[in-house]
């Protein structure tokens, strides 16, 4: 109904990962390269930092499906694990049977696959998201996995993604040894407003607009000032501003339906 008034097939702004909205803007395209070099060159650390919101998980998962075949990969979304529970979900990414449930038979099991892996021509990946998160003593743990080198190079990279706080915590004087085997950084920096213009048009276009929804210039200056150009919220307030086109019975966005819409969820999520 509302989606058949604003002449959409489907929501452009919903908050899901759904990849047929990915939109690479710059930044975006910045952070995959500075990752995707990092794994090539077979760099050790990647540390990718960057606010809630900006795109960081998108991306882990748009980096996945860039990796060549020769390339094995683990994601790990959540974080808040022990040890063990780490090594285990390595492991399982990797499709391993676990042989032991004790922290060093885990540990002897995935060197092992490592070698096998490096005798192969294999680079293996992993990309642990949200790893602000991390434990000092997992984070020690995931520096011994990637001791395991041969003369010539690393035989695990590990992509660390998480908020401005992953900074902080890497350079903590515990770390040290590990703060040192970073090889590549990239911070992710929200939109400028030109992006985000791009950004809502590429939205609409791929949620079928069918031209007669229009979004004045104004809209979109409101748009970037409201959400500092962080995707999170430019999908909040450009979906909050739609419905209000559908309850007002208009099919115009401008500045003043986006700044109203935007003092709504102000006093909801927008703080949270
Ligand atoms: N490059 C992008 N293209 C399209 N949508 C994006 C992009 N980056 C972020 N988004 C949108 O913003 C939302 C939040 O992004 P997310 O990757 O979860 O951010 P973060 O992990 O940094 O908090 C996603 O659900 C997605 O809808
Ligand atoms: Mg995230």
């Amino acid at each position: 109904m509302y989606l058949d008034f604003l002449g959409l097939r489907e929501n452009p702004f919903s908050n899901t990962a759904d990849p047929s909205f990915l939109y690479l803007s710059k930044k975006h395209r910045e952070a995959l390269s500075h990752m995707l070099y990092g794994i090539r060159e077979r760099k050790g650390f990647v540390e990718i930092t960057g606010e809630i919101g900006t795109g960081k998980t998108t991306l882990c998962k748009v980096l996945l499906r860039h990796l060549d075949p020769s390339t094995k990969s683990a994601l790990i979304l959540q974080p808040g694990l022990s040890e063990l529970q780490l090594l285990q979900a390595v492991a399982q990414d990797f499709g391993l049977n676990p042989l032991s449930s004790n922290r060093l038979g885990l540990f002897t099991q995935l060197n092992q696959f490592l070698l096998d892996q490096a005798q192969r021509g294999q680079n293996i990946v992993v990309v642990i998201d949200e790893a602000q998160n991390l434990s000092l003593r997992v984070l020690e743990q995931i520096r011994m996995l990637s001791n395991l080198e041969t003369d010539k190079e690393k035989l695990i990279q590990i992509v660390l993604v998480g908020q401005p706080q992953l900074r902080d915590k890497l350079r903590l004087p515990q770390l040290e040894q590990l703060c040192q085997r970073i090889g590549v950084r990239f911070h992710m920096t929200p939109l400028d407003i030109d992006e985000v213009r791009t950004y809502i048009d590429h939205r609409l276009r791929v949620a079928g607009a069918d031209g007669s929804l229009e979004w004045t210039p104004e809209a979109v200056t409101e748009v970037f000032q409201c959400s500092r150009g962080v995707p999170r919220l430019i999908n909040l307030i450009c979906d909050r501003s739609l419905l209000a086109c559908y309850v007002y019975q208009i099919k115009r966005v401008d500045a003043e339906i986006v700044r109203h819409s935007f003092q709504e969820l102000s006093g909801q999520v927008l703080v949270a």
